[in-house]
C-alpha cells in the first residue's frame, strides 16, 4: 500500500513545489509538516529526491498513461498514470490473505475457528436460449475478531488523516473500525462455494428498495445451484451458472426485472439479490462516488472522513432523480458499478439499498491490483455488461473526477453503437472548487450532443425525456473542448498540451507555461496525497 510514507513523501514534493512556484495554489488546510507515520503494510514503491521531486521505478514509469503524463512528462516531472487518473488511492492495495494474517497474528487454528463468510454481491443475470444465466461473484473470507484497540490503531495508521480517532464522535469512531475490520479479512482461496440457494422475490428483494430494477414479483419455484469452480487464490468467484427456468418468465417475453432472493450455504452473511434483467430495455450504470454519495475525493481529509468514519451521505438530490426514473421507466434495471475495492463494498451496498433502487452492483475484483489492472477494471467491467445485453440500452453516470471514466464512458458508445442512450457527466470543479483536477473531454468529439450531458447540479437532470433519446438540457451551458479542461491558467492551451503528446520534448510547451506546469504539478501532487 503506497500509503503512509507514500503521503508523507508526496506532502514534502507538494510543499517543495508550492515553494518553487509562483502563484503556488492555495495550501490545502492540512498541509502541515507530518511526521512520518509507521508501520507501512508493504513497503512503499517511491523514492524521493528532494533536489527534484520524486520517481517511482521503471516497472511502474511503464504503465505510464498517455495524454496526461505526455503533458508532466514535457514538464520534466515522472508523474505515475494513476496519480494522474484521479483514482482515490487511499482505496489502493488493501492487504489481503497472509498480509492480514501475519499483520494480526492470526494461526491456523484462530483462523479455522472462525465462520466462514460471504460477500454475494448482486449479480445480474441474462436470458440466452438455454435459460437464465446469473452472474455469480463476490468473495469468501474470514473475519478475525480483532480488538477495538487494534481496530483503532489500524485505522489512525492507515486511514484517517489529520486527526486522531478518538477525537472524532463515537458513531464515527465505530464506522472506521467497522470498515478496518472489514478490510483485515483473510481471503479463503480454493473453496467449494457449494450451495446458493435460489427463490422468488417480491419486487423488495432482500435489498433495495421496490420499483426500479425489479417491478415484478418472480414467478416460479425455489432452485440449489453450485458454482462450478472453486474460488481463486484470492478467494474471489465470479461466473455465469444457467440456472433451471423452474416457471421463471422468458427474458425474451417481458419487460420486467425478476428478482430472486440468493443465500449462499454454510455461510453467515451470504445473502443477496439476483436481477433477472429482459433481452430488451433500459439500464442504468452508475457510478457512486461524488454523484451518488459526497466523497470529495479531491480535497484532503475528506475524502478520508467521507471514506472511513462519517456516515455516507447522498449528493444533492440524487435520490429523487433516480426514484423518479425508476417509477416513471418501471422496468429500468439500475446497476452500480463502482471501481472501489471488493472489501468495503458491503458498506457501498449498504448505503445505496437504503438509498436508492435497488440494483445489481459492481466492484474491483481483488485480482485488479496492481496499477495497470486497476486503471482497466471500469472498462472491462462496463464491457462484460454490455457484452451480456447486446439489445439494451444503456444509461451512464459518473462525475468528471476519474479519468477511467472520462476516457471509458465515450469510448462505449463508439465500440457499441447504438447501446449508450445518454451520458451524464457530474461537472465536480463546476460545484466544488476543492477539486483541481484537470479532465479530458476529447473522447466526447463526434458524439450527438443530444446523448450526452455534463451538469453542474442534480436538478439539471429533471424533465429530460430519456427513453427518447433526450438527455440534454438546454437551458445547461455545455462548454467543452474536446481536451483537457480544469487545468490551471495557461495550460489550458490545447496546442501545448498537443505538442508535449505528440512532441518528443517540452518544446511543445511554452515557457510560459512552465511555471504554471509547476502549480500544475502542484495541484496534482496535492490530489495524489490527499487521495493516499
Ligand atoms: C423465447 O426464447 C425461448 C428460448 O430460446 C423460445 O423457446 C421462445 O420461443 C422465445 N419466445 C419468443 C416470443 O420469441
Ligand atoms: C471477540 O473478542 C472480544 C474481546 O477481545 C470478546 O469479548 C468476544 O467474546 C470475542 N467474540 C468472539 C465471537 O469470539
Ligand atoms: C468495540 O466497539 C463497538 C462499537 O463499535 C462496541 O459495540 C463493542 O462493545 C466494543 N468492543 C469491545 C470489546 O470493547
Ligand atoms: C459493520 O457494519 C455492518 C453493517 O452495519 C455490520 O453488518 C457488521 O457486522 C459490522 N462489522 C463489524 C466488524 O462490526
Ligand atoms: C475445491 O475445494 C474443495 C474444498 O473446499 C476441495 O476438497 C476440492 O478438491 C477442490 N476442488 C478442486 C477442483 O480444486
Ligand atoms: C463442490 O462440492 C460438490 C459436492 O458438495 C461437488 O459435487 C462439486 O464437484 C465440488 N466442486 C468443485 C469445484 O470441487
Ligand atoms: C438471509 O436470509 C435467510 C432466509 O430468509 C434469513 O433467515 C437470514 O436471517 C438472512 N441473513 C441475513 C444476514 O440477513
Ligand atoms: C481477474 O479474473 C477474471 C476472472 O474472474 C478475469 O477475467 C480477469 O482477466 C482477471 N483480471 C486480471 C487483471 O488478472
Ligand atoms: C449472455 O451473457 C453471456 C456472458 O456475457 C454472453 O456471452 C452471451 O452472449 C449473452 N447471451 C445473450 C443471448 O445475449
Ligand atoms: C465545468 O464547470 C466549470 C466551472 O463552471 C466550467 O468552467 C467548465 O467549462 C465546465 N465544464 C464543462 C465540460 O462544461
Ligand atoms: C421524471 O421522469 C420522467 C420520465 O423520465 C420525466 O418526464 C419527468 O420530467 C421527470 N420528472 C422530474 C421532476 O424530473
Ligand atoms: C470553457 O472551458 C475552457 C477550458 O477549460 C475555459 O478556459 C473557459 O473558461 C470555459 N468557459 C466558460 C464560460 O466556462
Amino acid at each position: 500500500m503506497p500509503s503512509v510514507a507514500l503521503r508523507s513523501l508526496l506532502l514534502a514534493a507538494c510543499l517543495c513545489v508550492l515553494a518553487a512556484a509562483t502563484p503556488a495554489p492555495k495550501p490545502q488546510p492540512n498541509a502541515n509538516p507530518v511526521a512520518p507515520r509507521d508501520p507501512l503494510i508493504t513497503p512503499s514503491t517511491v523514492e524521493y529526491h528532494p533536489s527534484r521531486t520524486w520517481k517511482r521505478p521503471r516497472d511502474i514509469l511503464s504503465d505510464l498513461d498517455g495524454d496526461v503524463s505526455s503533458i508532466l512528462g514535457g514538464l520534466g516531472s515522472d508523474i505515475p498514470s494513476y496519480v494522474a487518473s484521479g483514482i482515490p488511492n487511499f482505496f489502493q492495495g488493501f492487504p489481503t490473505g497472509d498480509a492480514v494474517k501475519s499483520s494480526l497474528g492470526l494461526n491456523d487454528a484462530d483462523l479455522a475457528a472462525l465462520p466462514t463468510q460471504v460477500l454475494n454481491i448482486d449479480p445480474y443475470a441474462n436470458f440466452t436460449s438455454q435459460g437464465w444465466n446469473v452472474r455469480f461473484h463476490g468473495n469468501v473470507y474470514k473475519q478475525p475478531n480483532t480488538s477495538n484497540a487494534t481496530l483503532e490503531k489500524l485505522a489512525n495508521d492507515l486511514f484517517i488523516y489529520g486527526t486522531q480517532l478518538s477525537s472524532l464522535p463515537e458513531s464515527q469512531q465505530a464506522q472506521a473500525r467497522n470498515l478496518t475490520a472489514e478490510i483485515f479479512v483473510v481471503q479463503q482461496g480454493n473453496v467449494n462455494v457449494s450451495t446458493i440457494h435460489l427463490e422468488p422475490s417480491d419486487s423488495q428483494g432482500s435489498s433495495g428498495q421496490p420499483g426500479g430494477g425489479g417491478a415484478e414479483t418472480a414467478t416460479g419455484g425455489t432452485q440449489d445451484i453450485q458454482l462450478p469452480y472453486n474460488t481463486t487464490a484470492e478467494g474471489d468467484f465470479d461466473v455465469f451458472v444457467p440456472i433451471a427456468s423452474n416457471g421463471l418468465t422468458n427474458g425474451n417475453e417481458t419487460q420486467s426485472v425478476q428478482r430472486l432472493n440468493t443465500y449462499v450455504g454454510g455461510a453467515t452473511l451470504g445473502n443477496g439479490t439476483a436481477y433477472l434483467v429482459p433481452n430488451e430495455g433500459l439500464t442504468v450504470i452508475s457510478d457512486i462516488d461524488d454523484i451518488l454519495r459526497i466523497t470529495k475525493i479531491y480535497e484532503p481529509e475528506q475524502g478520508l472522513l467521507n471514506s472511513f468514519a462519517r456516515p455516507f451521505t447522498p449528493w444533492e438530490n440524487m435520490p429523487s432523480i433516480y426514484q423518479n426514473w425508476s417509477t416513471s421507466l418501471p422496468n429500468m434495471h439500475f446497476h452500480y458499478l463502482t471501481t472501489t475495492p471488493e472489501q468495503v463494498t458491503r458498506n457501498y451496498m449498504q448505503f445505496i439499498y437504503a438509498t436508492y433502487p435497488g440494483g445489481s452492483f459492481d466492484t474491483r475484483p481483488l485480482n485488479f491490483s496492481n496499477i495497470a489492472a486497476t486503471l482497466s477494471i471500469r472498462k472491462f467491467l462496463l464491457t462484460k455488461i454490455f457484452e451480456t445485453f447486446p439489445q439494451r440500452k444503456f444509461i451512464l453516470v459518473a462525475d468528471t473526477s476519474n479519468s477511467d471514466v472520462m476516457k471509458d464512458y465515450p469510448a462505449m458508445a463508439t465500440e457499441f453503437p447504438g447501446q449508450v442512450q445518454c451520458i451524464f457527466l457530474r461537472n465536480t470543479t463546476g460545484t466544488d472548487p476543492g477539486d483541481k483536477f484537470p479532465y479530458d473531454t476529447s473522447g466526447f468529439k463526434g458524439l450527438n450532443q443530444k446523448s450526452y450531458m455534463f451538469f453542474l447540479n442534480a436538478d439539471d437532470l429533471t424533465n429530460l425525456d430519456i427513453a427518447n433519446g433526450q438527455c440534454y438540457n438546454q437551458s445547461i451551458p455545455q462548454n467543452v473542448t474536446f481536451s483537457y479542461q480544469g487545468l490551471p491558467d495557461g495550460l489550458s492551451d490545447t496546442t501545448s498540451i498537443n505538442g508535449s503528446a505528440n512532441g518528443s520534448s517540452s518544446a511543445g510547451v511554452p515557457m510560459a507555461s512552465v511555471q504554471t506546469g509547476l502549480t500544475f504539478f502542484a495541484f496534482v501532487s496535492a490530489v495524489f496525497w490527499q487521495l493516499l
